[in-house]
């Protein structure tokens, strides 16, 4: 069974940072550091720590530009290629997750995930910085997938050793897809395209360059088929049941200037709705991983 990650530090250290556990069973939150600032080398340091091992790191009460979340993005490596959203005008790497209040079309990101899976480099980390948040509803769940890895039968991880999945991102973003030709009336700039019917191999499971814990990377929606193994559409509708219990659940309440920042080789994430009449605007980075699967 999945015990929860302790964070070492709950109360301020000489420089007035605090780290806490998030309210769920993994996740983090960091006061007393100020996010206008470049982060010094040993502050970066822990929050790269608690993110992780945490997996996400919430900042709340952050009153941030685009210039800061960019820094800020900046310090954890170099953006991530971001393809289907068009960027904000004057930003190349920053795009806006928007819903205005009147709005019909299905929700952006609903589904589990991890972002962009179906590119051969991945994005290491996400950030999202709230700026127009709804008084309910908008929360953003996360599942940690090293805990849901660790909760599964020993047989169960032994039938995935060697397994490779295969990516794409044509459900969503291909013209035919969720986001494609006939998705009408969304305020997300959303840019669908053939090439999205490409195809990218990862192992399903893959040990973090960072900490060597194992984890399922990705889900289905992105994942298309499993490969490397005997009947990989049953053995997906398994490992699928396994993902996303609640007890690896953190469920994120967004408040406004809350900065979040996510490692999605720990985690998937999903948007939720329950805000109709609200408009909702946060604004995005990715973080480029370093590797093409070197860890496995
Ligand atoms: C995303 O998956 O990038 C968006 C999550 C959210 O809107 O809560």
């Amino acid at each position: 069974m999945a015990v929860a990650q302790k964070v070492d530090v709950s109360h301020p250290d000489a420089s007035g940072l605090t780290i806490a556990p998030a309210d769920g069973p993994f996740g983090a939150v960091v006061r007393g550091v100020d996010l206008r600032r470049p982060l010094d080398t040993e502050t970066a340091g822990r929050i790269r720590v608690a993110l992780v091992t945490r997996g996400v790191v919430a900042f709340p009460d952050q009153k941030l530009d685009d210039d800061d979340l960019e820094r800020f993005s900046l310090t954890f490596g170099p953006f991530g290629d971001d393809p289907y959203i068009r960027p904000i005008p004057g930003r190349a790497h920053i795009a806006a997750i928007r819903r205005r209040a009147n709005e019909t079309a299905p929700l952006f990101a609903e589904n589990w995930h991890s972002d962009w899976s179906f590119l051969e480099i991945s994005p290491a980390f996400t950030c999202l910085y709230g700026i127009d948040i709804p008084p309910v509803g908008g929360d953003t769940w996360f599942a940690n997938q090293q805990m849901a890895y660790d909760r599964m039968p020993d047989a169960l991880r032994a039938r995935l050793e060697g397994v490779v999945a295969v990516h794409s991102a044509r459900g969503g973003y291909a013209p035919k897809g969720q986001y494609g030709e006939k998705d009408v009336g969304r305020s997300m700039d959303i840019v669908s395209s053939e090439d999205a019917m490409s195809t990218q191999r990862h192992p399903l499971v893959r040990a973090h360059p960072e900490t060597g814990r194992r984890a399922i990377f990705s889900t289905h929606g992105y994942i298309i088929a499993l490969e490397n193994c005997e009947n990989g559409d049953a053995l997906l509708r398994e490992v699928v049941k396994w993902q996303t219990p609640e007890e690896v659940v953190y469920r994120h309440k967004w408040r406004p200037n809350m900065l979040v920042i996510w490692d999605n080789r720990v985690v998937l994430h999903r948007a939720t709705g329950g805000y109709d009449g609200h408009d909702r605007l946060l604004h995005r980075t990715t973080i480029a991983d370093r590797r093409t699967d070197a860890a496995r």
